[in-house]
């Protein structure tokens, strides 16, 4: 397994790669791998025969206020994950090579990056999807493999690489979860023991919502939102929720009745335990 550090590098390698007509898998991150991220790395070895994983905590996608500065950073612990899952390359850049002082460039994904978390973390997905349109730029894959806990993020993704022709494919792979349920995410550091017990309530409440759906045939999406949103508060006093958000998985569109809808269905939510914010989802299919 190499450590590249230099853009101009690693682009030669993939245009190597790109000529000899070896696929080539990327797992963008930003470090601190958890189960989540080697999920991805297992996928991304299975499929493709030279695997790159990115790490690099992107300063464009943290709001003033965010924890850019407190993110966890371990780069020795990260190697040494990527060696035992069979990583070929680490591109693991200088914030100068990939931000240098005259850069000037965004990339942004209109309407779906201002739903959802876009409304209480505007322009997150703008940073989002200029990094990743870099990355994609300097690693050249044919696959890239996200988490579906990210589901914005995701179809953000998704949706930028069909507008903009970009020759790669994006894989969302399912959240991995704690047994209690909790999703799997680096900024769960941030949380004590009796907040992981009392944050799973969150994908308790999202498979309430589903049973609504599926089980109960609640097709009046209101009510959805106002059982889920009474669940947490019931079952959790220092949880706060921000959104519980019913949408399609295309564009993420709120879905106001499900009477005519026929596809796949989001449930996504985002709230406070303490000081920290959690984001989790599910996905399901629907039809009437
Ligand atoms: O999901 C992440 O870790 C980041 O948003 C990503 C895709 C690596 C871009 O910085």
């Amino acid at each position: 397994m190499k450590v590249i550090k230099d853009i101009k590098a690693l682009q030669n390698i993939s245009d190597y790669f790109r000529a000899t007509i070896k696929t080539i898998g990327f797992v963008p991150t930003m470090g601190y791998l958890h189960d989540g991220h080697t999920s991805l790395l297992q996928k991304a070895r299975m499929d493709s025969e030279v695997v790159v994983v990115s790490i690099f905590v992107n300063p464009t996608q943290f709001l003033p206020h965010e924890d850019y500065n407190e993110y966890p950073r371990d780069f020795l612990r990260d190697y040494h994950i990527c060696k035992n899952y069979g990583v070929d390359y680490i591109f693991y850049p200088d914030m100068k090579s990939v931000y240098p002082d005259d850069f000037l460039t965004e990339v942004r994904v209109k309407e779906i990056s201002d739903r959802l978390e876009g409304i209480y973390r505007p322009g997150h997905f703008v940073g989002v999807t200029t990094i990743v349109t870099k990355l994609i730029n300097i690693v050249k894959p044919h696959y890239i493999y996200l988490g579906q806990k990210d589901a914005q993020q995701s179809i953000i993704l998704k949706k930028m690489c069909e507008d903009l022709n970009i020759d790669t494919e994006i894989k969302i792979c399912p959240t991995i979860r704690e047994k209690t349920g909790l999703a799997l995410s680096s900024r769960n550091i941030y949380l004590t023991d009796e907040q992981k017990t009392e944050a799973t309530v969150l994908y308790e409440a999202l498979n309430e919502g589903k049973k609504m759906i599926l089980d109960y045939k609640v097709v009046d999406t209101d009510s959805v939102k106002k059982y889920v949103s009474n669940y947490i508060a019931r079952k959790s006093k220092n949880i706060k929720l921000q959104y519980f958000a019913i949408t399609d998985s295309y564009l993420m569109n709120e879905i106001e009745n499900l009477k005519n809808y026929k596809g796949d269905v989001v449930l996504s939510l985002a709230a406070f335990i303490g000081k920290t914010r959690l984001i989790d989802n599910i996905f399901f299919n629907y039809t009437n």
